[in-house]
């Protein structure tokens, strides 16, 4: 049994990045800054010692066999759903279903429970500032069952519009969808007084935490939602895996979404029943070393401490607010204050387009992301098309937002000919 990991006293990044080997290469002969975390992170080298370690020493399916290599697989894939409870709060590790990342997630709520218990008329409450994760399985679900999707909206700054909630959530809202935080404008939501409100007339609460859970701490128990979806590439843990929290009795009273192996109790030429949770919506192999390594990547982050990785993050972000700034002719989205926000920084550079910025950016070592952030609902009702996006995490220093500051500069003096 692993010793139980100590939180750390203060996040100290210039330590963290010493468990990262990709610092150690060089992009364009610049050191790497990878400031697009908010798509990806990094991973630490327990977390790829991990599958190493699986693959040359533990691999086997799980459930499948009594040998000692499976029945060591089955016990560490089933002990990586009980830290991601723990991580989360929840009262039970059999709420814990692995997928590959929140959108698969958020499809398992679609299909899973969507699809038996919607009827036509019912509305699915989301906010505008949903990735489309959080949109496009519910226009699914609108063509089939012939029910409605409303949007709450936000205000300039992109706080929501809480003032809605009262006439867009009502007796025929059946589900309510919402992003923690914004993966565009760092906005975090006060995702507690909409679950309430949602509470009030009986509907399904699903939280699309892929941007907070890598950042805050979370307690399903106390947020009290239905269901809760994160990605696991977005907090340390390998591409390909994720999970979806489903309160128990959700979970008991939903038909499996995948069909198949491992999910059965039962089968016979007639029927089948369905094995006890979470397998029942785990068919088929599943990714066991990327879920092993999963509960790795939750480990590293509770050593460090949620609590600090938010601090460190805020200070990070108060810091880059205020260099920004200092930049002429520079829109900056979201919310004009640190507060209630992540350190996530969208924004246009006048007259350029933020590939091009993003192009000069990588020249100079800096990576970040430029687009529609899977997030077209939002940026349409800002009024833009793409912005660049510089998003931080646990490894970035106050050094390197002064270097993506220069690097703009220096792009505005190259692209205003
Ligand atoms: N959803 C990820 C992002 O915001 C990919 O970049």
């Amino acid at each position: 049994m692993a010793a139980k990991p100590e939180v750390c006293k203060e996040l100290n990044p210039t330590q963290v990045r010493k468990d990262f080997p990709i610092f150690e290469r060089t992009i364009h002969g610049k050191p790497l800054i990878y400031l697009d975390n908010a798509a990806t992170t990094q991973r630490p080298r327990q977390v790829i010692d991990c599958l190493k370690n699986f693959y040359e020493h533990m691999n086997a399916n799980v459930h499948r066999a009594v040998h000692t290599l499976s029945y060591e697989a089955s016990c560490a894939y089933e002990e990586a759903h009980k830290k991601v409870a723990k991580f989360i709060g929840a009262k039970s590790w059999r709420e814990v279903v692995f997928t590959r990342n929140a959108t698969e997630s958020m499809n398992v709520v679609a299909y899973a429970w969507g699809l038996q218990h919607l009827q036509p008329d019912d509305e699915i409450v989301v906010t505008i500032m949903e990735h489309h994760s959080d949109i496009v399985p519910w226009f699914m679900l609108r063509k089939m069952k012939n029910i409605s999707v409303k949007f709450i909206d936000v205000d300039d700054q992109g706080h929501l519009r809480l003032d809605q909630l009262k006439t867009l959530i009502t007796l025929k809202t059946k589900l309510v969808g919402i992003t923690h935080a914004s993966n565009v404008l760092g906005t975090i939501n006060p995702v507690e007084e909409i679950i309430a409100q949602a509470k009030k007339v009986g509907a399904v609460t699903l939280i699309d935490a892929a941007q907070s859970a890598p950042h805050i701490p979370i307690d399903v128990q106390k947020l009290g939602c239905d269901f809760l979806a994160v990605s696991g590439h977005k907090m340390l843990a390998p591409t390909g895996i994720g999970f979806l929290y489903g309160r128990k009795e959700m979970l008991e009273a939903m038909n499996p979404f995948l069909h198949g192996g491992d999910m059965i109790n039962t089968v016979t030429t007639e029927s089948a029943t369905f094995n006890e949770l979470p397998w029942k919506f785990e068919a088929g192999t599943p990714s066991i070393a990327d879920g092993i390594a999963l509960g790795v990547a939750i480990d590293y982050l509770t050593n460090l401490g949620l609590e600090n990785i938010y601090q460190h993050e805020q200070k990070l972000l108060e810091y880059a607010l205020d260099k920004f700034e200092e930049l002429d002719g520079v829109q900056l989205y979201g919310p004009h204050s640190a507060v209630n926000r992540l350190a996530v920084l969208s924004f246009n550079l006048e007259g350029v387009h933020p590939h091009d910025v993003a192009s000069h950016l990588d020249s100079e070592g800096i990576a970040v992301r430029s687009g529609h952030h899977c997030a077209q609902p939002l940026m349409h009702r800002l009024g833009m098309d793409n912005t660049a996006r510089a998003s931080c995490y646990i490894y970035n220093t106050e050094d390197e937002i002064d270097a993506l500051v220069e690097a703009l500069k220096r792009a505005q003096k190259l692209f205003r000919r």
